[in-house]
């Protein structure tokens, strides 16, 4: 995968359904590539201490073997003895007897200590460089570890500065100014305004908790989350096929084991896999109120139609009709496979940015636009380490085009979505920001209002207006949501 830079996801699949593995062997093979995708650089500096080379004077087969061998002995419960030969035999296998006497002596030195003693070795000091030793520790290039404190409202020593206090109020605003329930009498001051999943991390880790919590969320396995599409299939229907009531999103269900594609609605394209907070971002936008006219939707960045499917299925039974348009014409037609069966959409290969429709054509426009995916790093750990800063840079030009595109293809009085599976600043309300700065025509909505189910959802002042999720809060993705609403072109944004 590293050599071809191939989706662990797409490869993964393809590979098990190749050699026909199923159940537990299937299981474990895809433990091994995502949790060693997952651990990698933490991984790599442990190889490194007990290597007598540099990583990069060794071969990428047999370092790729290497760091399935320390998975293995680290972050599996597989015996040392078990995990060093099958690990040498593959060593064998890929690359000879030479570099297999290599990896069978740097595992041997790495199996006689645990992972947290090795986090302690190879780490940089949480005292003095607690951004360093979290990016070790998880797995995460140092500049996510602080797009991420960004985001959440941290900072720590060596990191740039945001907003000082408890990071989900402003200097001088009160929790009921930013939408906050009041702390509650007993929590200890410092935990007062944390939600619960940052709570309980010992008080020499307050430097930034918020942050730490986000980044061991992203070394979870995330749950499968089933979503029925309205019209086709319920909720119900999911539950009694032995799935578990999602907790807001009206047609979702956890799927705790088993197959999805066993499911009957699954396999007949009437309910698929799809994030929590990725349907509910669907339900926010089909909320809002629209002023007047409710009839003509458009899904401006359709493919591969997660989203479209849900929302041709809301159209249908509101009696609206759906356009699903995607640049990339393989897209379009992942997401024309997605809604075959939803009757209400047409799916067209467009660029959102020089659109084929009149401006002001569509009531409701969503604009789930194409981003780093740094939200969903449960999913795909290896966008981890193929994405830089320079290409939230590139995609930001394109993000704001395909916003402004959006509310252009808004009639006043519409809705527009913007949503992106990033929670990187540049990527959300820097967007924003730009885009209602140039604009005169945007009122901002009560996104976690709509919302309402959900707590802990709003971006911190001046924000609060935008919908964040998080991994640690909400067991979802990253997916960020902006509610727009067109106003007359003479206007003020409210
Ligand atoms: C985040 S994905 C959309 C995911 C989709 N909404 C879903 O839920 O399945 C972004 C999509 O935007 C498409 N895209 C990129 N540039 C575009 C453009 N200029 N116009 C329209 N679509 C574009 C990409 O091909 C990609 O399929």
């Amino acid at each position: 995968m590293s050599s071809n830079d191939a989706y662990a996801n797409l490869l993964l699949s393809a590979s098990l359904r190749e050699r026909g593995l199923r159940g537990q062997d299937a299981a474990l093979a895809t433990e091994l590539v995502y949790g060693t995708l997952r651990n990698r650089s933490c991984y790599d500096a442990v190889i490194s201490m007990c290597a007598d080379r540099d990583l990069d004077q060794i071969d990428p087969p047999v370092l790729a073997v290497l760091r399935l061998g320390t998975h293995q002995l680290l972050g599996m419960r597989i015996k040392a003895h078990a995990a060093v030969a099958t690990t040498v035999d593959l060593a064998v296998a890929i690359a000879g007897r030479r570099p297999a006497g290599f990896v069978n002596a740097v595992l041997r030195r790495i199996a006689p200590r645990e992972l947290e003693s090795w986090i302690e070795l190879v780490a940089p000091d949480r005292a003095t460089d607690l951004a360093g030793h979290l990016s070790t520790r998880y797995s995460h290039p140092r500049w996510i570890v602080e797009a991420l404190a960004a985001a959440l409202g941290e900072s720590a020593p060596g990191l740039p500065q945001t907003v000082p206090g408890d990071g989900l109020t402003a200097p001088g605003q009160t929790r009921a100014e930013a939408g906050l329930a009041q702390a509650k009498p007993g929590l200890p001051q410092a935990e007062r305004g944390l939600p619960q999943a940052e709570r309980g991390l010992p008080q020499a880790d307050r430097g930034l908790p918020r942050t730490e919590a986000a980044l061991a969320a992203d070394q979870d396995r995330p749950a499968v989350t089933l979503a029925a599409v309205p019209g086709l299939a319920s909720r119900d229907e999911l539950v009694t096929a032995g799935a578990e009531a999602a907790r807001w999103s009206p047609f979702g269900a956890y799927l705790d084991h088993g197959d999805p594609g066993a499911i009957s609605a699954v396999a007949e394209g009437r309910a698929a896999v799809q994030d929590e907070a990725s349907q509910l971002a669907v339900l926010a936008l089909t909320r809002a109120a629209a002023e007047g006219r409710d009839r003509f939707w458009l899904d401006l960045c359709a493919g591969p139609g997660g989203k479209a499917r849900l929302l041709a299925g809301i159209a249908a039974e509101r009696g609206a009709s759906l356009v699903a348009a995607d640049l990339h014409e393989h897209r379009a037609r992942l997401a024309a496979g997605a809604l075959s069966g939803t009757g209400t959409a047409r799916v067209i290969s467009a660029d959102g940015t020089a659109p084929a429709w009149r401006p002001g054509a569509f009531d409701r426009v969503l604009a789930d636009v194409p981003c780093s995916g740094l939200g969903s790093l449960r999913r795909r750990p290896e966008a981890r380490w193929r994405r830089d800063p320079a290409d939230i840079a590139a995609l930001g030009e394109l993000q704001r085009a395909l916003l402004d595109s959006a509310v252009e293809a808004t009639r006043p009085g519409g809705v527009v979505a913007y949503v992106t599976c990033s929670p990187h600043l540049a990527e959300t309300r820097d967007i924003l920001d730009d885009v209602l700065g140039r604009r005169q025509d945007i009122a901002v909505l009560d996104c976690p209002a709509l919302l309402a189910e959900v707590p802990d959802l709003r971006c911190r002042q001046p924000y609060s207006r935008y919908a964040q999720f998080w991994p640690h809060r909400h067991g979802t993705d990253a997916i960020f949501i902006a509610l727009l609403r067109r106003t007359g072109a003479d206007s003020l944004p409210a």
